[in-house]
């Protein structure tokens, strides 16, 4: 049965939303996990199926997982007594790499199926292994198994060369245990991997610099329990605000931590999007009369890729030629063709993507092809003429937790049915 979500056009967004835990923090504090052979305990997780996922593993390496509350977890990690996740599972997401890090921490040993997730175009993971070879570990790939082995793991020095979330909190995954002082240069300074190793000091690690350009790290013999809380993710509320931007709605965004969204709020007020920002809360205020502009995705603290697809739609309504670059992602553009469906103006030229704005979108039955990019196609849904249907919405539940009721709450008609 496939997951298909149907909208009804010309809505606005209005009201309030809580955003909930980061996906991608959370994605990486499950398998961190791994590294404590103690009792954890981690609040606001989302409810997503990337966590579910996650939760599977750990349960089939040896976890026990006892939900405290619906977005607390209880993990008891003393059984946990295989270094071989279930390949059926591994390959459902792309996170499912941290658990190279983590168990190749605790075990020296991994044996691991490459991972899945979106397809953004090539997603290779060399400066990942590049981290563990420096380590001491030994890399082999048997019929896309990956197999890591150390007799032990030692600090080193590593220079990424290309600035990378996934590399930068694998390799300190990989680090907190080892023998001695990592230091990794040219690290990626996104909120979540600040949280994740927060989780992992709260554990006994000793990591710095976390933010910065570099980490040090000094390794120690082992970790205790915890408890943590996961920040609130800052994808989903610039998701929630580019909707209001869109739809000229005025919406309430809270329990966030506005600095985390710095580059979204200057783009948004930058096409006339009004904003006040509080403590831990953003609203916003459109007429939907918007001015075209320039987007350049790039790591952390500039324009997150993962709202360059909602971005897109939003510049649909500008009037005047917008472009966005994406500097992230090789082919993140997949959702260009979908858009175009619906009668949007956009062309490729390259990593660049000219926009012409001011034309009105008309509903069409559309195809998510992956996480983000099937998100803002709900954007381009509420602020079109007609009805949409969305189908693949299995790629959105992976990082959205019950979208359509997050949706309801802002007073949106929108369905969720299934086609076999
Ligand atoms: C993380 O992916 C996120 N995923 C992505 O979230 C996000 O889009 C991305 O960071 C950028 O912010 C998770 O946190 C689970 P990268 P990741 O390593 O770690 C190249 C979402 O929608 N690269 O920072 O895979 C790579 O190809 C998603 O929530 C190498 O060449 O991203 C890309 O061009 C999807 N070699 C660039 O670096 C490597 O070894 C940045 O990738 C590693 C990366």
């Amino acid at each position: 049965m496939q997951q298909c979500l149907r909208i009804y056009g010309k809505q606005k967004t209005s009201g309030s939303i809580r955003i909930n835990g980061a996906k991608n923090s959370a994605v990486a504090i499950l398998p961190a996990s791994l590294l404590t052979g103690k009792t954890v305990k981690i609040e606001n997780l989302p409810r997503i199926t990337d966590i579910d996922r996650l939760i599977e593993i750990l349960s089939a390496l040896g976890a026990k997982i006892s939900f405290l509350t619906e977005t607390s977890l209880e993990i008891d990690l003393s059984g946990v007594n295989s270094y071989s996740p279930p390949p059926e599972l591994v390959n459902q997401l792309r996170a499912s790499y941290y658990l190279m890090g983590s168990l190749l921490g605790r075990f020296k040993k991994v044996n691991i199926l490459m991972p899945g997730g979106c397809d953004l175009g090539p997603r290779p993971i060399d400066q990942h292994i590049k981290g563990f070879t420096a380590l001491g570990a030994d890399v082999e790939l048997d019929k896309g198994v990956m197999k890591l082995r150390a007799k032990k793991l030692k600090g080193a020095h590593i220079y990424l060369d290309i600035v990378s979330v996934g590399a930068t909190i694998n390799i300190m995954l990989a680090a907190v245990l080892a023998e001695g002082k990592t230091v990794i240069e040219n690290v990626a300074k996104e909120p979540e991997i600040v949280d994740v190793a927060n989780f992992l000091n709260a554990m006994g690690a000793k990591i710095r610099g976390a933010g910065t350009d570099v980490i040090k790290i000094q390794g120690v013999k082992e970790l205790g329990s915890a408890e943590h809380i996961v920040i609130p993710d800052r994808i989903e509320a610039g998701t929630f605000l580019i909707a209001a931007a869109a739809t000229g709605g005025e919406v309430l965004v809270k329990d966030i931590i506005p600095k985390h969204l710095d580059a979204i709020i200057a783009k948004l007020k930058e096409v006339g999007v009004s904003l006040d920002i509080g403590l831990d809360w953003a609203r916003v205020k459109s007429s939907g009369c918007l001015k075209p502009s320039d987007v350049k995705t790039f790591p952390y603290p500039g324009f997150p890729t993962d709202l360059q697809p909602h971005m897109m739609v939003l510049l649909t309504r500008s009037r005047g030629t917008s472009l966005i670059t994406e500097n992230v992602f090789e082919r993140r553009f997949r959702h260009i063709d979908e858009l175009k469906k619906m009668g949007a103006r956009i062309k490729l030229e390259g990593r660049s993507a000219i926009i012409e704005g001011g034309h009105e979108l008309t509903g069409a039955r559309l195809e998510a092809m992956d996480l983000r990019g099937g998100a803002s196609f709900i954007i381009a849904a509420l602020i079109s003429n007609g009805e949409t249907e969305i189908r693949g919405v299995e790629h959105i539940d992976r990082g959205y937790e019950k979208i359509e009721e997050r949706f309801r709450l802002l007073g949106v008609n929108i369905e969720r049915f299934c086609e076999p």
